[in-house]
């Protein structure tokens, strides 16, 4: 079992009008990633943000740029956001017909790739797929905003994704997003989770940066 444990700060609830104040946060805290939202209003019913953003945050921040693709037709956009400065990409299985190529895409540009599912996505609709990408982002909410509660039943799915990781030695991430908080921290890791993504629960913390640090000791 692959126990790296990374926290991912979801910037969908940082303050936009102090972003730079929010990356340098982030910069001097024990979160190894960024993780960028990107929703266009047609994959899932909210508007986010986009590629001028991740610039700018891409120049203020030495850090992993997370870039999670809540669009249909992701594969319109993947060079564009390697430009804008992603380092990995997850896009989704569902908004995704041609995914092995998006994936083959991603590697050719240099980044990491990702696929992310949405809570009614069987873990089995991953087998064909698995041992060709970098992480799987699992959603425990339904994407689209941050603020949910956790779903329960991921903890199942995780638990059943990270038995196909070690039985067939991959070397494949399981990142939870969505409603993770101190709470269930703990639960999330225990199942089998590597990468937790946590919007709310950092960023509107008393203290982000000992949140940031409780979640990964918890
Ligand atoms: C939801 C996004 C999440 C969201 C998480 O569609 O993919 O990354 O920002 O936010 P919290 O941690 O507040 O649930
Ligand atoms: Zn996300």
């Amino acid at each position: 079992m692959n126990n790296k444990r990374i926290i991912a700060p979801s910037f969908l609830a940082s303050d936009f009008l102090h972003l730079q104040q929010e990356v340098e946060l982030v910069n001097n805290s024990a979160a190894e990633w960024l993780h960028l939202d990107v929703m266009d209003g047609r994959f899932v019913p909210n508007i986010s943000f986009g590629i001028p953003v991740i610039e700018h945050i891409r120049k203020a921040t030495n850090k992993v740029c997370d870039v999670h693709l809540m669009i249909v037709e992701p594969e319109k956009y993947i060079e564009a956001f390697r430009i804008a400065g992603a380092d990995r990409i997850s896009l989704h299985i569902e908004a995704s017909p041609n995914l092995h190529r998006s994936i083959q895409v991603i590697h050719s540009l240099g980044m990491q790739a990702g696929v992310a599912v949405n809570p009614h996505t069987p873990i089995d609709s991953l087998q064909d797929i698995i041992a060709d990408i970098d992480y799987v982002n699992l959603m425990s909410v339904n994407p689209g905003f941050g603020g949910q509660s956790f779903i329960p039943h991921t903890l199942t799915k995780i638990k059943q994704l990270r038995k196909i990781i070690d039985e067939n030695k991959l070397n494949v991430l399981i990142e939870i997003d969505g409603g993770v908080t101190q709470q269930n921290a703990k639960e999330i890791f225990d199942a089998g989770a590597n990468v937790l993504v946590a919007g709310s629960s950092v960023f509107r913390a008393a203290n982000p940066k000992e949140a940031i640090e409780n979640l990964l000791k918890a």
